[in-house]
């Protein structure tokens, strides 16, 4: 077990999009980054673009939905590195394909339960269960880190707003539940750990050019990172319990 103090992170879904641009963003800060990655060909070679970029990464097998790899992960972690510092839970599945895809949804009305069943596993009770099995490492840290990556889709304050122009058309019920889910594990958690170091938030990353986002996203993927990596940055006086877009709380 050696890192001479450097904080060790691990991100869901590092191989691509928004997780490969978080860990990039926490590499450049200084943070060794484990990047989990369902297909290791892809965990390795996006592990090693960082590390042409002087970033201290490595590529790990990680499959939300297999348990199996939850055991390695929490294993992999404690004889390495003996503790966690940042946990980054990025990964998340979509029934629609992307955002920009304006198509009908899967709304609420056309779901369906193994729909719902099929998003919430990977988008909340897998995140749930990950976390929980990952704690007594996060405890270990002097100042343990938890971001949930989240979307303004999941904001219940907006839904419920007729003129909301963000969330008005976009109504895939099984996604924008399972981040608002997502939010509620936030709250929760944060209150249980109130009396710890560990700070727990949720992330909007923004509407980025993404696999998920679409090529009609707004923000470049180099920005996409950011919300994420800031609130895994946090310092001792930064917020716990909230959720968060580029420096701002926004609504739940
Ligand atoms: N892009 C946006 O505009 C936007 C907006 C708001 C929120 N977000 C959130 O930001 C996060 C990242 O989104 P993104 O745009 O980067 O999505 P993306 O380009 O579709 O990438 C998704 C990542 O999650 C991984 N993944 C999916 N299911 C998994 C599973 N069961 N186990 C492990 N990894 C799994 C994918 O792995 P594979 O490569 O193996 O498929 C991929 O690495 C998500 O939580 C998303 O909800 C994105």
């Amino acid at each position: 077990m050696s890192n001479n103090g450097q904080k060790i992170a691990f991100i869901s879904g590092a191989n691509r999009g928004l997780g490969l641009e978080t860990a990039r963003e926490l590499g450049l800060a200084g943070v060794k980054v484990v990047m989990g990655s369902r297909n290791p060909t892809a965990g390795d070679h996006a592990a090693s673009e960082l590390r042409n970029q002087g970033i201290d990464a490595e590529a790990i097998k990680f499959d939300l939905v297999n348990k199996g790899d939850h055991g390695l992960l929490y294993e992999y972690l404690k004889t390495r590195y003996g503790r966690l510092d940042i946990l980054v839970n990025n990964a998340a599945f979509t029934l629609e394909g992307n955002a920009s895809d304006l198509g009908p949804h899967n709304t609420v009305l056309t779901v369906g339960i193994e729909g719902l069943r099929e998003t919430y596993d990977v988008n909340f009770f897998n995140v749930y269960d990950l976390t929980l099995t990952l704690l007594p490492l996060l405890r270990l840290s002097q100042a343990g880190r938890i971001v949930n990556v989240s979307s303004i889709l999941g904001s219940l304050t907006l839904h419920a707003d007729p003129q909301s122009p963000l969330v008005s058309e976009y109504k895939s019920f099984a996604y924008g539940s399972s981040k608002t889910a997502l939010n509620a594990f936030t709250i929760y958690l944060a209150h249980a750990l109130r009396d710890t170091p560990i700070k727990v938030n949720s992330a909007h990353p923004g509407w980025v050019k993404t696999d998920l986002g679409g090529s009609n996203a707004t923000l470049e993927l180099s920005e996409g990172g950011k919300t994420s990596a800031a609130l895994a940055l946090l310092d001792e006086n930064g917020p716990t319990g909230k959720f968060m877009h580029f420096g701002e709380t926004i609504p739940w």
